[in-house]
């Protein structure tokens, strides 16, 4: 069975483009595959953050997990922090390296962008990433698109140590999905939709109520011809809300092209809404059972066990590999 590994960042309430882009994906690649899903809590403070926001972000983010349908009993949820080897690795990925490479990082590129102090761990974010995905000898790494320079990073870093050192490290496949790859924002549809815009106009959060999802999504910004066609260049507005009902309803794009021939932006935004709602709200009413359970902190205790015990053993074999530490014969 292959491996797969990813891992999202608790900086506020997922999305809806977090879920069609990446959650969606997840509870579907368990059933086949032997699943790690993290809460890199390591990486959200490499911006600044508050305390007690973060810490309620995590648990936040890890009940959206299992409510969107993560199953502790097929995969394995754990938060970054509480595997040590994460770090680690982290550090010994750094050693090899480049700043040149790191610099050419289009996200480091644009969180630094004209910022005066920048944290040096904005820089050797990617090193950390590799480490997590290495560690448990991953084959695959669903993300979304954004995420593509970073595991091309994690190749290389993987394939030069194992050159250098030993072959410790499995290089890992990127997984980019077809469709809903790139959720865009309500109000500026050539962006990406992302819970760090400060208009919440742009996105829906998952845990937006039906009266806020069915506002945003009926102000999303169209344009005027008045046709629903999916058109990305020309009619970006629209063909992200096509791309938002097909994944909501399980329907074609060409079959909601045809069902809403000459009926205009109406119906078919209020029809989007409800699809949204439809997928939006049993993870809510999950969720919200969840938060504050002993349920959800089991699930985590179990999770940093199993992952413990299965980073531990790559830790070893690649300090082995690099001289760290001493021998025991
Ligand atoms: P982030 O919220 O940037 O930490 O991203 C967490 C995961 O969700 C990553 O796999 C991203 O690629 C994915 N993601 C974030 N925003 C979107 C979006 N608007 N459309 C599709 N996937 C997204
Ligand atoms: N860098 C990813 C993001 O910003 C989050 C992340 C950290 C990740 N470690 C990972 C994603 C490992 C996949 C695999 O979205």
């Amino acid at each position: 069975m292959k491996t797969i590994f990813s891992g999202i960042q608790p900086s506020g309430t997922l999305t809806l483009g977090n879920y069609l882009g990446a959650m969606k994906n997840f509870v579907e690649v368990q059933e086949d595959h032997e699943c790690y899903f993290c809460v890199v809590d390591q990486h959200a403070i490499t911006v600044s953050q508050n305390r007690l926001e973060l810490r309620n972000n995590i648990k936040s983010l890890s009940a959206l997990y299992i409510a969107s349908g993560i199953d502790p009993n097929k995969s394995t949820l754990f938060i970054q922090s509480e595997v040590p080897a994460h770090a680690q690795l982290g550090w010994m990925m750094q050693c090899v390296s480049y700043i040149g490479e790191l610099e050419r990082m289009t996200q480091f590129k644009d969180k630094s962008d004209g910022k005066e102090s920048v944290s040096s761990a904005l820089l050797t974010y990617p090193p950390l990433m590799a480490a997590d995905i290495l560690l448990y000898k991953t084959d695959i790494v669903p993300v979304g698109e954004d995420q593509k320079q970073h595991l091309e990073l994690t190749r290389d870093l993987a394939e030069r140590f194992n050159r250098k050192y030993n072959d410790v490290f499995t290089i890992p496949e990127v997984k980019i999905a077809k469709v809903g790859a790139r959720i865009m924002s309500l109000s500026e549809p050539t962006k990406k939709m992302s819970k760090s815009n400060p208009n919440p106009k742009s996105y829906v959060s998952m845990l937006d109520d039906e009266k806020q999802i069915t506002k945003k999504i009926k102000s999303a910004v169209t344009d005027s011809d008045n046709e629903v066609r999916f058109d990305v260049e020309n009619k970006p507005g629209v063909s992200n809300l096509l791309t938002i009902y097909s994944l909501c309803s399980g329907l074609k794009i060409t079959e909601l092209e045809e069902k809403y021939k000459g009926s205009g932006y109406g119906p078919f935004k209020t029809d989007v809404a409800e699809a949204v709602v439809n997928v939006l709200k049993p993870i809510q009413d999950r969720y919200y059972q969840l938060i504050d359970s002993e349920e959800l902190n089991d699930i985590l205790d179990k999770g940093a066990e199993k992952a413990n015990m299965a980073s531990y053993k790559t830790l070893k074999k690649a300090e082995k590999a690099m001289g760290l530490g001493r021998k025991r014969s």
